[in-house]
């Protein structure tokens, strides 16, 4: 078989943009991956200059160094269109008086996004923690430079640092519940369940809750019910946390509603709140681990973010569905449907 067939062959199927400039910088060949990453404006790339075939102003000064010295060593950059991310390896090719250079250009955009999820990960976590860590080491050191002596101080502060270190070891605990489920170390097991239990002996788990803070909570179930295919813990995982959202952000004198009812062959459960709503921009992100509207204010009401990162997380292994409508100052009603039986 020729060689030259063999190159083509490799040079049409990689997956790696390759393109080459003569002398003069102006381009001689592109490959099929090239050409689908950045299109040329008109026609084919050939003739056309560096900076019309990829509009970097970081590459361009790189290759200007390569044409003019003609020659040197392999060089790799990084460039970006702001959106998108490419790793760049030029190397530069000399045959007597001729000179050429050949661009590999690979796409990191999911590297790059990955690595940014992970930094802003582990800062997320490195802050949550860091927070109740200050006030037990605040208090704690309070206490033992004297502040035991009142016996009233003394109960305080030492539920502060019960407080915060119920907090800490919460924000672990859900940590490790949502990285199991990311990485499929926790399986969903469906089974048959009943859904008009699940609803209500989560809601009676609420009540005192609810009446400590004077919102009314209850519950509307149809007569009968089909099953729903599911597994009981984590489903009972997700009314927890829809549950502790509605009522925590609710103010006092409002309502909260919980009810089931069968939909398309779903079985399909709504949580609604007459609580502070949610701006419509905020919506769609609220899903994501750490976001919450108001930073402040949900700290402040012991909330880290995850919660509906996990409810997320366990609907999706359900193959199941979410839906949020909300209106700020009126409230809320979170609905997600999981399979029926049948
Ligand atoms: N029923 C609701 N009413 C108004 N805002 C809500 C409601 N549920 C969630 N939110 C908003 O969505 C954000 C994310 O919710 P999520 O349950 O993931 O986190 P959290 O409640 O702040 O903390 P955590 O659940 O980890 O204790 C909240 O901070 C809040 O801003
Ligand atoms: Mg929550």
């Amino acid at each position: 078989m020729g060689k030259n067939l063999i190159l083509e062959t490799m040079a049409r199927e990689m997956q790696t943009g390759v393109v080459v400039f003569d002398k003069n910088g102006s381009a001689l060949y592109a490959n099929p991956f090239f050409l689908k990453s950045f299109p040329p404006v008109s026609g084919g790339v050939e003739g056309k200059s560096v900076f019309e075939c990829i509009k970097s102003e970081r590459l361009l000064k790189s290759v200007e160094v390569f044409l003019k010295k003609r020659g040197g060593a392999s060089e790799d950059i990084e460039i970006s269109d702001g959106t998108r991310h490419f790793s760049v390896h030029i190397v530069p090719i000399k045959d007597k008086a001729d000179f050429s250079l050949i661009l590999f250009l690979q796409d990191i955009t999911e590297e790059k996004r990955v690595e940014t999820i992970k930094r802003d990960f582990v800062a997320n976590v490195s802050h949550e923690l860091r927070t109740p860590l200050a006030s037990i080491k605040g208090y704690s050191e309070t206490l033992l430079e004297g502040g035991m002596d009142d016996p009233d101080t003394l109960r305080e502060f030492l539920r502060v640092i019960d407080r915060h270190a119920t907090r800490m070891s919460r924000l672990i605990d859900d940590l490790l519940i949502l990285s199991r489920l990311e990485s499929h170390q926790m399986t969903i097991v469906a089974s048959p369940i009943d859904p008009g239990e699940l609803v209500s002996s989560t809601v009676s788990g609420f009540q005192k809750q609810a009446r400590d803070k004077g919102i009314t909570l209850s519950v509307i179930l149809p007569g009968e019910l089909p099953k729903a295919l599911g597994d009981r813990d984590r489903l009972e995982q997700v009314m927890v946390n829809l549950l502790d959202n509605a009522i925590k952000y609710t103010p006092s004198g409002g309502k909260v509603k919980v009810s089931a009812c069968q939909e398309d062959g779903f079985i399909r459960v709504d949580v609604e709140d007459t609580g502070i709503g949610i701006p419509e921009g905020d919506i769609s992100r609220i899903f994501e681990r750490f976001y919450r509207v108001d930073k402040a204010r949900s700290r402040e009401l012991g909330g880290t973010g995850l919660g509906l990162a996990i409810v997320k997380h366990i609907i999706q292994g359900h193959n199941g569905r979410l839906h949020v409508e909300s209106a700020p100052g009126k409230g809320s009603v979170f609905s997600f449907f999981i399979r029926a039986c049948g």
